[in-house]
């Protein structure tokens, strides 16, 4: 089999290590690199997974490379199609994403102004929370074009919102189709109109299955999702379905698939909001995001993707300067 490419994760602490091992285990990459400023961190962990090789079955090379703030190691990363931003701090219990924003804010700029040195060409996912306000960062300390740098918030948000509906319909995850926009945090924008369950061979609209109150109940899950995996874990945050999400997401680009996801993107126009990244359906491929596609929404959902553009433009104004 062919494997070709590079994708890179940058930070490799939970996320990024099970990202990274979750890129591996495609087996579709030639390389996958994992760095981190933990001296010795990324090796160690590089060394496990190319260990897991003959067991799992893949034959990707896993790279491991400790590297410093001010560019130290980088240039590992050079030719990488696809480079995941991982690194910054996760949440503590009763924290907000949006606590994260000045520590991670010091710490992502670095990484950008890197990644532009070393990977000019690359597409950039990022992950790293206040996720809207950090991928905006990212674009603009890297310098790269919008369509090159995607945050990722979306899929997992959709993920947990199909899980839950299946988990309270007691069918498989396949039956559901659901969706998020809007922001990664308060101002999520869970969008029952898209929801369909599939059951018997025929698809249904959610809103015939469940009461306006159960969907409700679950809408409000999915929006404190993250916060409900943070209050259980004590330490640290959700990695396992936010590693697949971004997984998801750099094998789409690598691949040049033109699949459509939910994803953080820079909004030109659509549902009439304009310069600023938010969770609106983009479809992806080689050269990052080729389009972002609208949809028709309610009204209700309409209002609140737009409540959602101003506040994450707020908050991305404080943060960048602009
Ligand atoms: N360059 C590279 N790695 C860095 C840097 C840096 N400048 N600064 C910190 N790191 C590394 C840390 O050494 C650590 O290994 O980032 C890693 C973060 O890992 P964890 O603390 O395990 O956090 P994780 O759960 O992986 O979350 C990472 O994703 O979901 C978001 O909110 C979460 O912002 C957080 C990020």
């Amino acid at each position: 089999m062919a494997r070709s490419g590079k994708a890179t994760v940058i930070g490799a602490g939970f996320y990024g290590s099970t990202t990274a091992v979750r890129l591996a285990e495609y087996d579709i990459f030639a390389e996958v690199v994992l760095t981190d400023i933990r001296d010795g961190w990324s090796e160690g962990l590089a060394l496990d997974m190319n260990s897991s090789r003959p067991i799992v079955g893949f034959e990707t090379t896993v790279v491991g490379k400790t590297t410093t703030t001010d560019g130290g190691g980088y240039e590992v990363i050079a030719d990488s199609d696809v480079v995941v931003v991982t690194a910054g701090l996760p949440r503590k219990p009763g924290m907000s994403r949006m606590d994260l924003l000045e520590v991670n804010a010091g710490i992502v700029r670095g990484v950008a102004e890197n990644i532009a040195t070393f990977a000019p060409d690359a597409v950039v996912v990022v992950v790293s929370n206040p996720l809207d306000e950090m991928t905006r960062l990212t674009q603009l300390a890297s310098g790269f074009p919008h369509s090159r740098v995607i945050g990722q918030a979306g899929m997992l948000d959709t993920a947990r919102f199909t899980f839950f509906v299946a988990e309270k319909l007691g069918l498989p995850t396949s039956a559901i189709t659901t969706l998020t926009l809007g922001s990664h945090g308060d101002t999520m924008v869970p969008v029952p109109s898209a929801c369909t369950v599939t059951d018997g061979g025929r698809v249904r609209p959610l809103a015939e299955i469940l009461t306006p109150s159960e969907i409700d109940r679950i809408v409000q899950r999915v929006r404190g999702g993250g916060a409900e995996v943070v209050a259980l874990l004590k330490t640290g945050s959700a990695y396992y379905a936010p590693s697949a999400a971004a997984a998801a997401m750099v094998k789409a680009i690598a691949t040049d698939s033109g699949d459509i996801m939910p994803v953080c993107a820079w909004t030109t126009g659509q549902y009439g909001i304009s310069d600023v990244y938010l969770g609106v359906e983009a479809r992806l491929g080689k050269s990052g995001v080729q389009e972002v596609v609208e949809r028709t929404l309610t009204a209700d959902e309409l209002a609140g993707l737009r409540a959602a553009a101003e506040a994450v433009r707020t908050k991305s104004a404080d943060v960048t300067g602009l």
